[in-house]
């Protein structure tokens, strides 16, 4: 490795996560790769410094998402490692949200093959295919409130409230909420993070947990036929879900089923408009747009990095010495555009035959959510595409805002007229 290199790329990277150096992730990412498949950071954590391994290639991505006897997510099973220190401060009257107590997310075997395996059957691709009606009449309503302005804010008007609403419909959330549930989780997600400590943050976890636990006791009263009832329903059976893991469980669905679905709705209008030629050809044939929904994930997907993995022993990646309890950062974005995996990577080719790519993470902590991602972004591009035909962007592309949140990129605003 060349040191020079190294130290340019480690100074570039040390602050690209939290988005506000304004340089251009992908540029950056491409000079961490130049400098290495593994490199050490320095970032800063809920006030906390330190340095963190970064993960710039896909194999050792990969290897680091799917080899559960080398990585872990769950600090707390290295006993002698700080257990139980927490990046994220929230007091301890405050009901359970998925940041602070335990969801599928953060632990590893056998928590979590029970937690995810409670969930995992609303989450089949044949279940999700029968959701595509209602997709579809949401995505239509979304429009049909619009068409005759002539323009919008595709983020606020089409790209957020479309996944919001699948998944609050799953859920049981009523429509009334919605705005708070916004609220709580975009201030979350924009305050807490690599780089990021706001202190208003734990407030606000307060509040989506408090009412939280408030929808679990009205629903326990009067179950409907949603996946709240559903899981009360297990916890009350006895020993296969407790009280805490069931709030957990409910804020880690609401919140990742939809901030991520939202930015890839919202980054890939705006990538289709960045390539007129590209997004015409999808037109005039929307059975292109499942393979075309894979490259936009591969090309601009809206997780920078997966969450952190803690080795287990004392090991290496790609000859790099990696000590136990060291915390790594696999980088998705970095590894999606890989040029030891993929064919001139830093160009857009939505007929590009993705057969593989890590913006869903990989190994036994990969997306639950998939097959409905790829149901809902295949529903908006699609309608978008067929309704709006004359879609355009109503400001100068270099106007055009990036929002950085807990580990995904996505735009404030997407002003477009058609
Ligand atoms: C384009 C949209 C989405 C993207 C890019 C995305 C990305 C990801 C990634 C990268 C992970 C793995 C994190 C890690 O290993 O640290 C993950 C996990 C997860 N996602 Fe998604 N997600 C999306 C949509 C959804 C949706 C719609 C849901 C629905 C509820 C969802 C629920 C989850 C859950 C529950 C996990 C944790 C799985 C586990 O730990 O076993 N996601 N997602």
């Amino acid at each position: 490795m060349n040191n020079e290199r190294t130290t340019t790329a480690e100074q570039a990277a040390s602050g690209i996560f939290n988005g506000e150096n304004g340089l251009d992730p992908f540029a950056v990412f491409a000079q961490m790769r130049e400098a290495g498949p593994i490199l050490s950071v320095p970032v800063e954590m809920g006030g906390v410094k330190f340095r963190a391994w970064m993960v710039t290639r896909f194999d050792e991505a990969l290897e680091v998402l799917k080899n559960h006897r080398r990585f872990t997510v769950d600090r707390s099973s290295l006993d002698d490692q700080g257990a139980g220190e927490s990046f994220i401060q929230q007091d301890e009257s405050s009901p359970a949200t998925f940041f602070t107590g335990k969801s599928m997310l953060t632990v590893d075997e056998p928590d979590h093959r029970r937690l995810r395996g409670l969930v995992s059957k609303a989450f089949t691709p044949k279940y999700m295919e029968s959701l595509r009606p209602r997709v579809q009449e949401l995505a239509d309503q979304l429009l049909d409130r619009v068409q005759a302005d002539g323009e919008m804010d595709l983020v606020r008007d089409y790209a957020y409230p479309l996944p919001i609403n699948v998944i609050c419909d799953m859920l049981g959330i009523p429509e009334q909420d919605h705005a708070d549930i916004r609220l709580w989780s975009g201030a979350i997600a924009h305050g807490l993070g690599l780089g990021r400590h706001e202190p208003e943050v734990a407030e606000h976890m307060r509040a989506f947990g408090e009412y939280t636990a408030r929808l679990v006791h009205a629903k326990r009263v009067s179950p409907g036929d949603d996946l709240i009832s559903q899981l009360i329903a297990i916890e009350e059976e006895g020993d296969r879900l407790s009280e805490q893991e069931l709030y957990s469980m409910i804020t880690l669905l609401v919140f990742a089923g939809h901030e991520t679905t939202s930015n890839l709705i919202a980054t890939g209008s705006l990538m289709l408009l960045d390539h007129p030629e590209q997004s015409a050809k999808l037109q005039r044939d929307l059975s292109l747009v499942p393979a075309a929904v894979e490259e936009l994930l591969r090309f601009n997907g809206p997780s920078t990095i997966a969450g952190p993995r803690f080795a287990l022993e004392d090991t290496e990646i790609a000859g790099q010495a990696i000590r136990r309890g060291d915390m790594i950062f696999p980088v998705l974005k970095s590894a999606n555009r890989d040029e030891l995996k993929f064919d001139d990577p830093e160009t857009l080719d939505l007929a590009r035959n993705v057969t593989r790519h890590l913006a869903f993470g990989n190994g036994i902590h990969m997306c639950l959510g998939t097959p409905l991602a790829r149901i809902e972004a295949d529903i908006a591009f699609s309608t978008l595409l067929r309704r709006l035909p004359e879609l355009k962007l109503a400001i100068p592309r270099e106007d055009v805002t990036w929002s950085f949140a807990l580990s995904s990129q996505g735009l404030s605003a997407l002003p477009v007229k058609f």
